[in-house]
Order: structure tokens, then sequence, then C-alpha cells
């Protein structure tokens, strides 16, 4: 039902962010304040989930203070809270699910436990322009998950395949570090190598590995395996190298969604994850959605990444009532657990 201005305080600590943000209506950002250990897990080339948790520990509630402060609400303003219960790292989860039942009993408010990967769907609803229009093919590409999902509404979800080992993003990372851009999240990093790169080789092809297989999924294993032996044989710079990869990959995505999208009659199509941050992504699924009549929506940069801004709009739109006692973090959740 709808409840006008309706204020969710939604909490993020699914992997070295401890992030807290207030929604009102699931789409307008009245605060948002992010602390990162990012730092740490660069210097020690990926994240320690021990450090991670205990930086979470430290950081929890100076956040939650700061977030209510930058938003000149009182506490009892606060209709309902929305927390992120996987998946994700556990130690991670725990602090942020954890924390939020203690307000939610505190407080007396109810709680809605989020799925990090529909709250990353919602990054395209917060402040946006243009209203998604329904039935919306969504591709959810983050460091860990790679999946295209049928959005019927707010709710309705239907799976429609999945990556059958490494998501892009970890392939992107793995990349990265195997060219020497990069040893932590090189994503970003790569693709900036990739999008200076002047020099073209047409000899150089990397594999678009199950473009035309006749289902949804996505398999990105073989295609890091290629960009070893292609970088062990030292014919190619690494330059030249990033920039085939991101053009394999981001062929693979974007040929997939489009696919998708004309067999379910999909009216519009979602991006969402940190992987769709990406440039290139951005602009081949541009082109390829207009030239074949679907609205895109891609999620502000800020959103790409992970937050609690797309947390209190998911719970919002998506508000479950679960009693505090069966609101468990799941470090394993998948976004097919929350389709019906
Ligand atoms: O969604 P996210 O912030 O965290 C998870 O929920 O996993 O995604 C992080 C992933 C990392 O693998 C990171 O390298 C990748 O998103 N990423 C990018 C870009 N920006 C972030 N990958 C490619 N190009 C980018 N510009
Ligand atoms: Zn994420």
């Amino acid at each position: 039902m709808y409840n006008p201005n309706m204020l969710i305080l939604g909490i993020e600590t699914s992997c070295d962010e401890t992030a807290v943000a207030i929604v009102e209506d699931g789409i307008h950002e009245i605060a948002s304040v992010l602390a990162s250990s990012a730092d740490f897990s660069i210097e020690t080339g990926g994240i320690v989930p021990e450090v991670a948790a205990r930086k979470q520990l430290e950081f929890i509630i100076p956040v939650i203070s700061k977030t209510l402060e930058q938003s000149h609400l009182e506490n009892s303003q606060i209709d309902a809270i929305a927390v992120t219960v996987g998946p994700g790292l556990i130690g991670s989860l725990i602090v942020g699910v954890e924390s939020a039942k203690a307000l939610s009993f505190a407080c007396n408010k109810p709680l809605i436990a989020v799925n990090h990967l529909i709250g990353h769907i919602y990054g395209n609803f917060v402040d946006s322009k243009k209203a998604v229009e329904f039935p919306a093919l969504v591709l959810v590409v983050s460091g860990g998950h790679t999946d295209l999902v049928l959005m019927k509404g707010h709710g309705n979800f239907e799976y429609i395949g999945g990556t059958l080992d490494d998501a892009a993003g970890e392939t992107f990372d793995k990349t990265a570090r195997l060219l020497g851009i990069s040893p932590y999240y090189g994503g970003a990093a790569l693709s900036k190598v990739a999008s200076e790169c002047k020099e073209s080789n047409p000899i150089l092809k990397l594999p678009r590995p199950i473009m035309h297989s006749n289902n949804f999924d996505f398999s990105f294993s073989g295609l890091k395996t290629a960009v070893r032996t292609v970088a062990l044989a030292k014919k190619f710079s690494f330059e030249l190298i990033a920039k085939e990869f991101e053009e394999a990959i981001v062929e693979v995505l974007v040929f997939k969604t489009i696919k998708a999208a004309k067999k379910y009659d999909a009216k519009s199509i979602l991006l969402g994850g940190g992987v769709s941050a990406n440039r290139r992504l951005r602009e081949v699924i541009e082109q390829e959605s207009e030239k074949n009549g679907f609205n895109l929506h891609v999620p502000p940069l800020k959103l790409c990444a992970d937050s609690a801004v797309y947390i209190a709009s998911a719970g919002f739109f998506n508000q479950n009532k679960l009693e505090l006692k069966d609101i468990q973090p799941n470090p394993s959740l998948g976004i097919a657990d929350e389709i019906k």
C-alpha cells in the first residue's frame, strides 16, 4: 500500500563499506553517508573479511548518527528501517543486520530485509527523471553476480539466466590483476587502460563465451583463461589485451540482454551493479537499446557502487513483514531466491 512521505533508513554492509541513507517514498534521497575500508583492501590486495567487519563495527554508529544529522530529522520521524541481509561477507552482514535489528527493536519501527542484488536494481528509481515502464529486462552485473531478470513490477521478478561460473566484475578484477593493472577491484582501472589504448590489431580476437547458446546464461572463466594464454605469449601489449577483453565481455552481456528483452517483450532495459559503471557497457547498450526500441535506464555512477540509498528504495517498494527473529544474514543469498 502506498504510504506518502514514508521515510526509510537504509543500512548496507555487505562488503567493505558501511553505508547508511534516508530515502523518502523510495525515490528521493534525503541523506547518505558512507565509510569504507577499501584502503585496507587495496593495501592487502583484496578484502580481509575480519578487517572489514571490525571496521564496520567501528563505523556503524557514527555513520548512522551522521546520516540523521545530515537529514535534519529526528529518529522518531523515520518510518521503517531497511537492511541488506545478503549476499555478502558474513561478518560484514552481521554488523548491519544486528545494528538494524537493535534500532528497530529500540525505536519500535518495522525492519525490512533487502536482497543486495535486488537493491542494485533500485539505483534506477532514485531521483530519476524518467519512469520505468514494465516489463523491464534487468542486467545485474556486480563483483560476485551476473544475472538477467525480468521485472514485471515491484516485487514481481522472474529469473531469466545468470553466470555459470565467474561474475562479470570478478572477471574484470582477475583480468586486471593478471595484466598487472590493479591488484584489487581493478574493473574501472582496466576500463581506463582500454579506453586510452589507441592501437588496433584485427588478429587479436578473444572468445565470446556461449554468446550464441540457446539460453540466457553466461560463462566467463574461459575468457579469463584465454587472456592468460594471450598475455603469456607476449605478442600483444597489455593495453590492447585489456581493450579486446572489454569488447568481448561487453559484447556478450549486451547481446544476451537485448535477445532476452526481445523474447520477453520488455519495454525497458535496466542495468545495475558495480560493472554498470563501465563506460563501454553503457555506450554499447545505449546504441543497441535505441536501435531495438527499448527505453534504457542506467543508474547514476554513485548508485552503481554499493550504497544504502538503493537499499532504502528497494525496502520501500518491496515491504516484507518479517518478524525480527526471522531476519538473518545470508551470505549466499542469490537473486533467484527472491523469485517466488
Ligand atoms: O556491485 P559492486 O560495487 O559490489 C558487489 O556487490 O559485488 O561491484 C563491484 C565490481 C568490482 O568487480 C569492480 O571491479 C566492478 O564492479 N567495477 C567495474 C567498473 N567499476 C566497478 N568493472 C568494470 N568497469 C568499471 N568501470
Ligand atoms: Zn553490490
